[in-house]
């Protein structure tokens, strides 16, 4: 697809900033849920919570949506195409996959804000939600992420058959 360089350039800034900015929430969503697990202030346990369940749905979720289409995007628009290169094929299975578990897992963050926010829960004490649950989910989310961050900076070589098929037939014309 041919577009011209300063929206090209504007796009790929689109997709670094929601991409590492994505990263980032991630991070300090994991900084919140470790605060909820080991901190002995009933308090902090439960604005860490509150915190996380609006972290998900006001930041990762737009983020991970910009990243994923922007990415698209940056494929369709460059010489990497969506599927001629492998790292390609790898960042694309990584973020569908951690925008997948991420919808998913907004149900489990609204009930734990749920109670939190309860001054006497119904569903449980407050101590029930000392989850590792949530470190676990933000600390595989960061790692995929970190991956694809890595990929998409070495860009590693492997072509897959398509992407030489297409590369011969464009170097015969
Ligand atoms: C959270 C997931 C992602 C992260 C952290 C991420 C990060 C980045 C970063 C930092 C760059 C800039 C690299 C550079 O200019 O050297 C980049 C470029 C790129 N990304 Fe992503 N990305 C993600 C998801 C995706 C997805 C899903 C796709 C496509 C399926 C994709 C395709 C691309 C392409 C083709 C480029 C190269 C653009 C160019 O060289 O002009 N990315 N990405």
């Amino acid at each position: 697809m041919i577009v011209s360089r300063p929206w090209r350039k504007a796009a790929l800034v689109t997709h670094v900033t929601a991409s590492v900015g994505w990263v980032g929430a991630i991070v300090a969503s994991l900084g919140l849920a470790i605060a909820a697990l080991v901190s002995s202030d009933a308090q902090t346990v439960r604005a860490a919570y509150i915190g996380l369940d609006l972290m998900g749905r006001y930041v990762l979720v737009p983020f991970a949506f910009v990243a994923l289409l922007g990415g698209i995007a940056q494929s369709l628009i460059t010489k990497w195409g969506l599927f001629r290169h492998y790292w390609v094929i790898f960042k694309l299975g990584i973020t569908i996959f951690a925008t997948v578990v991420l919808l998913l897992y907004l149900r489990t963050l609204e009930f734990l804000a749920g109670v939190a926010r309860d001054p006497a829960p119904a569903g449980g004490s407050l101590e029930a939600l000392r989850t590792p649950s949530v470190v676990l989910h933000a600390g595989v989310a960061l790692v995929l992420l970190s991956v694809a961050t890595v990929l998409a900076i070495y860009k590693p070589s492997g072509m897959t058959a398509y992407g030489q098929r297409k590369e011969r037939s464009e170097n015969r014309e």
